[in-house]
């Protein structure tokens, strides 16, 4: 048995979560690799949205176990918020999830160090989610961190004061003005509601699954434009994103990944500062932001819209290894006389399909015009009755990148969904 893996092609919000969620039932284990409440995973059911932040997005089904695995970053405050709107829906948690011992925590000094970090960095500010993921992977990083089984050990309290007296050292660099007490009651008390659950050295468990030929699917957060490798640096998150992620994030061997489905949005988005070559910063921009609801499901900030960018959508399936693209969010282009697809960038005359050291340095994107359709997708239920243009623009994608678009999302909902390979 091998792990399949799904992640985000772009600068995030791709629509991951409600992919996961269509894909649980063919598995037995949902795993989370990296990134932390960051992440806001929206799924649709029964006319009600969901937003997921640290539990995997299989966690709405019967029999699955979800994982939260060794390379997230957890905050127990968002935790246990989490939890409690899940269970009102009448769901049962303690059986089906299990979390890593080696994941690290986010303490309310982090998020204080993330927004005192932000404030100094003014207009060149990265458009964090301010929710700590810096602080705490540098803390990981430079061997400071605490880990979620520190927490079941007799010191965690002392490891808990000198950290916090580091992060006090630390904000002194800032001009910043902070209560580093006042999250603390509800940090402590998230710690207690983390016990609850089944703490685990994940890399055995995902190993023994594994073996005992359980299906696995790793669920990626953020997308591949913003991994701290690849991503448009130093724009991006403090995480790896990309299908190897899965690997250090869960303690699975490289030889063990199977399928790598890349989720990607019909046009893009980004939300947070840096660069995006194919930003609309017009009223067709600002369409997509309203048509698509395109406003953060972590932070509510408005998304930026753009048209697809092939050149970066080809960087992501190359780094990835995707072997399927899954594309989402196809009814929002309904109604356009015509699209634009990115398949170049260009700059000082020179046209490059290569995604450049500094994506900020892009003067121009290269387009293709496509013919757009009227057809409202909500409602279809059936490759055949899509209409031609939009088989004509996935073809292009086809074409483009070499890889099949397995799946094709035409709503939030879960129902609203098209599996191109077994029609
Ligand atoms: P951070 O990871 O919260 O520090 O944010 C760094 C950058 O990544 C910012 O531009 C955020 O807006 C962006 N970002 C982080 N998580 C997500 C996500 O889940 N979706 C989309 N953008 C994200």
């Amino acid at each position: 048995m091998k792990v399949d893996v799904l992640l985000g092609l772009q600068w995030g919000d791709e629509g991951k979560g409600k992919i996961v969620d269509v894909l649980t039932p063919k598995y037995d284990i949902i795993a989370r690799f990296q990134g932390g409440p960051n992440a806001g995973h929206s799924l649709e059911f029964n006319q009600v949205k969901h937003i997921l932040h640290s539990i995997p997005s299989g966690i709405f089904h019967e029999n699955q176990i979800n994982l939260v695995g060794n390379g997230v970053v957890i905050d127990p405050v968002i935790f246990k918020e989490e939890v409690e709107s899940i269970m009102k829906l009448g769901v049962s948690l303690s059986e089906k999830l299990m979390i890593s011992r080696k994941a690290h925590l986010i303490l309310p000094s982090h998020r204080i160090l993330d927004a005192a970090s932000e404030a100094s960095k003014g207009i060149t500010k990265i458009g964090s989610t301010l929710k700590g993921i810096g602080p705490t992977y540098m803390d990981k990083t430079g061997r400071n961190g605490l880990r979620i089984g520190d927490l079941l050990e007799p010191g965690f309290q002392q490891k808990y004061q000198a950290l916090k007296q580091k992060h006090r050292d630390l904000l002194k660099l800032y001009d910043y003005e902070y209560n580093l007490e006042e999250g603390e009651e509800r940090w402590f008390e998230g710690i207690e509601e983390i016990k609850k659950y089944q703490i685990v050295d994940s890399e055995y468990e995902i190993n023994n699954f594994l073996q005992q030929g359980k299906r696995i699917l790793a669920e990626g957060a953020q997308g591949t434009m913003l991994d701290i490798d690849f991503g448009s640096y130093p724009y991006v998150t403090s995480s790896n994103t990309i299908s190897a992620a899965a690997c250090t994030g869960l303690g699975i061997a490289p030889n063990k990944i199977g399928e790598v489905f890349g989720v990607f949005k019909a046009y893009c988005t980004r939300v947070g500062s840096g660069p995006f070559p194919s930003e609309l910063a017009d009223d067709t921009g600002k369409h997509l932001r309203e048509k698509g609801s395109e406003y953060g499901a972590t932070t509510g900030r408005p998304r930026r819209c753009g048209w697809l960018d092939l050149v970066a959508l080809k960087y992501a399936i190359m780094l990835n290894g995707v072997t399927r693209l899954l594309m989402t969010k196809v009814d929002v282009l309904s109604g356009f006389e015509s699209l634009k697809i990115c398949t170049a960038y260009k700059k000082n005359n020179r046209i490059s399909d290569q995604v450049p050291y500094d994506l900020m340095e892009i003067s121009e994107p290269v387009y293709v015009e496509m013919k757009g359709w009227n057809q409202d997708l909500l409602s279809v239920r059936a490759v055949k009755d899509l209409p031609d243009e939009l088989h004509e623009y996935i073809r292009k994608i086809e074409n483009e990148t070499g890889v099949p678009v397995s799946i094709v999302s035409t709503g939030p909902d879960r129902e609203q969904i098209l599996f191109r390979d077994e029609q």
